[in-house]
């Protein structure tokens, strides 16, 4: 049966036959740019995943469309097929099938690459093209920056719609709060504005719903002023002093967030073949110095390399590239928990340190592996700053202070995935049963909201079904609006709404 109907969705007529792949239909009916298999270009494309094994996966084709009217007529082919596909910005998300497909086709946001600063209205129009750093090299000199990633060869697109925690989040929130507009290709292939007055559901929906509800093709960003920052990185041998004193001193830093312009990640590591167990601190301040003492905690503690200068945004986030090492498959995870505050805060916090040691042990003949905690501040200023600036999903209160732990195991072949996968759970299991554990014996505060933080989050993770009730219900809603025929849904992979 050949169903031939013409699909104008805007300047652009697509002709779809039932039989046909999208591929197929926009080669034949479009200008817009698409890269085949077996040529450098996809190649290169495929490289350009922070895991190998998103790049392992094969797409029909990869679109790169140059404007919104391009990429709602790719959505006007693919909602007449039954397609699996995939959006695409920096491919730095781990999970497979999120921003990569098998046999489909994969939507390249690489064309949709403006930034454009409007000194008047202070603000950044930005697509999710970018990584960035390319965002930072654009605003270098102009004495403006955006709430963005604290590794500059991370994606603008993914980043944006998972909430976004940013060096700055402590002084202006989470990266989606300063978002003012989105403009959105629709399931029905429509182009919207979205803003806090046009479309208001949509507009919080997008703060942390991830792709769920359309494909964003530009993002216009609140500016605000900056000059030359501090930062870099510190590096220590996790020797048993070390590492309590450094638990210690990011425990301290996170109930008293001693200034609102300093950042931090504090990450360790363990290359299990040679045994090297280090950790690595990631240092920032909004200035061309820290007062003294900010971070005095960290600085204390010996350490054998110490990167920290003043320089602009855009030579620090560009440095913390050297993080980005490509050729590894990378799996993501994480849990939340209250900050610890009692007198047994300290075992508390060394606990999931040690439950991270005994669980990434277990691994540690899987070829290649290098294993990564991170102990993210989550102090009750950025939820304070979120909910000043409109709200998101997460919906955050300033009740308590909160630690993001981050992990992340990476390995050289495919084959071993399943073992890290189980790994991966057990691991980040393990602190929620540790967390609970100090919830009964009145070592960490219960009855408290802990939802997951979405960009660090592993595939299987219930990143909506942690989420409050109201903001869950929220999401529904908008889907069955913008998505009555599961086309994001169904269709693409992500963290899904659960029905
Ligand atoms: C080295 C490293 C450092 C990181 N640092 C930070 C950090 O400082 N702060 C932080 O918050 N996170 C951080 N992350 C996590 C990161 O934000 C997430 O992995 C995020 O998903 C990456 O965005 P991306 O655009 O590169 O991802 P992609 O893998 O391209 O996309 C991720 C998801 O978003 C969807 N998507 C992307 N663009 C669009 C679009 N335009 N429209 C609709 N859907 C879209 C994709 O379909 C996919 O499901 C880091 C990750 C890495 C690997
Ligand atoms: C679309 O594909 C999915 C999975 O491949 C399948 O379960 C579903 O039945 C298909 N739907 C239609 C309408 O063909
Ligand atoms: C880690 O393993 C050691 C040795 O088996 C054990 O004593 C300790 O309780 C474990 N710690 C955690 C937090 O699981
Ligand atoms: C597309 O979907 C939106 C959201 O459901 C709706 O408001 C709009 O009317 C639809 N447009 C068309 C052309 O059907």
């Amino acid at each position: 049966m050949v169903n031939r109907a013409w699909l104008g969705a805007t300047a652009l007529a697509v002709a779809f036959v039932k039989a046909q792949s999208t591929c197929e239909v926009v080669e034949s009916q479009t200008g817009i740019s698409m890269l085949m298999p077996l040529t450098i270009d996809y190649s290169n494309e495929q490289s350009e995943y922070w895991s190998t094994s998103c790049g392992g996966l094969k797409p029909t084709c990869i679109l790169a469309p140059s404007t919104a009217d391009e990429v709602a007529a790719i959505v006007s082919v693919l909602r007449n097929n039954n397609e699996t596909f995939a959006i695409k910005s920096g491919g730095h998300n781990p999970n497979n099938w999120f921003a990569s497909v098998n046999d489909g086709p994969l939507i390249s946001t690489k064309n949709l690459n403006e930034v454009i600063f409007d000194p008047a209205t202070e603000t950044v129009r930005v697509g999710p093209g970018n990584r960035w750093d390319d965002v930072a090299a654009e605003l270098d000199g102009t004495g403006y920056t955006v709430v963005g990633g604290r590794i500059g060869n991370v994606g603008v697109g993914g980043y944006l719609l998972g909430g976004g925690l940013s060096f700055m989040s402590t002084q202006y929130g989470w990266g989606a709060n300063s978002i003012l507009e989105y403009t959105l290709v629709l399931a029905n292939a429509s182009i919207i504005t979205v803003s806090e007055s046009s479309h208001p559901d949509i507009y919080m929906a997008l703060k942390g719903g991830g792709n769920n509800f359309g494909i964003v093709t530009s993002y216009l960003l609140q500016a605000y002023p900056q000059g030359d920052v501090w930062g870099g990185n510190l590096v220590y041998d996790a020797t048993p002093e070390n590492t309590a004193a450094l638990l210690e001193a990011v425990r301290v830093f996170t109930e008293n967030y001693p200034d609102d312009k300093a950042g931090i990640i504090m990450t360790a590591e363990r290359t299990l073949a040679t045994l090297a167990d280090i950790w690595v601190i990631f240092l920032y301040y909004n200035g061309p110095e820290p007062p003294s003492g900010v971070f005095e905690g960290f600085t204390a503690v010996p350490h054998s390399i110490d990167t920290t200068k003043t320089q602009s945004m855009n030579s620090l986030l560009s440095a913390n590239n050297w993080a980005v090492i490509k050729g590894s498959v990378y799996t993501i995870g994480t849990e939340s928990m209250p900050l610890p505050t009692g007198a047994d805060a300290p075992e508390v916090m060394q606990s999931i340190y040690d439950h991270w040691v005994n669980v990434s042990d277990t691994v540690k003949f899987v070829p290649g592996l290098v294993a990564s905690i991170a102990f993210q501040p989550l102090p009750k200023q950025i939820a304070r700053l979120a909910k000043e600036k409109g709200g998101d999903m997460l919906d955050l209160d300033d009740d308590i202070n909160r630690i993001v732990i981050e992990l992340d195991y990476s390995f050289w072949f495919d084959s071993d995935y399943a073992k890290i996968d189980t790994t991966m759970r057990d691991t980040y299991e393990g602190f929620q049963s540790l967390v609970k554990g100090y919830q009964q014996s009145g070592s960490l505060p219960s009855d408290v909201y802990l939802p997951l933080f979405q960009n660090d989050c592993f595939y299987p993770q219930d990143y909506f079904g942690r989420l409050r009730p109201e903001k869950l219900a929220l999401a529904k809603k908008v889907q069955a609006d913008v998505d009555p025929n599961g086309l994001w849904r169904d269709r693409t992979g992500g963290f899904k709404i659960p029905a």
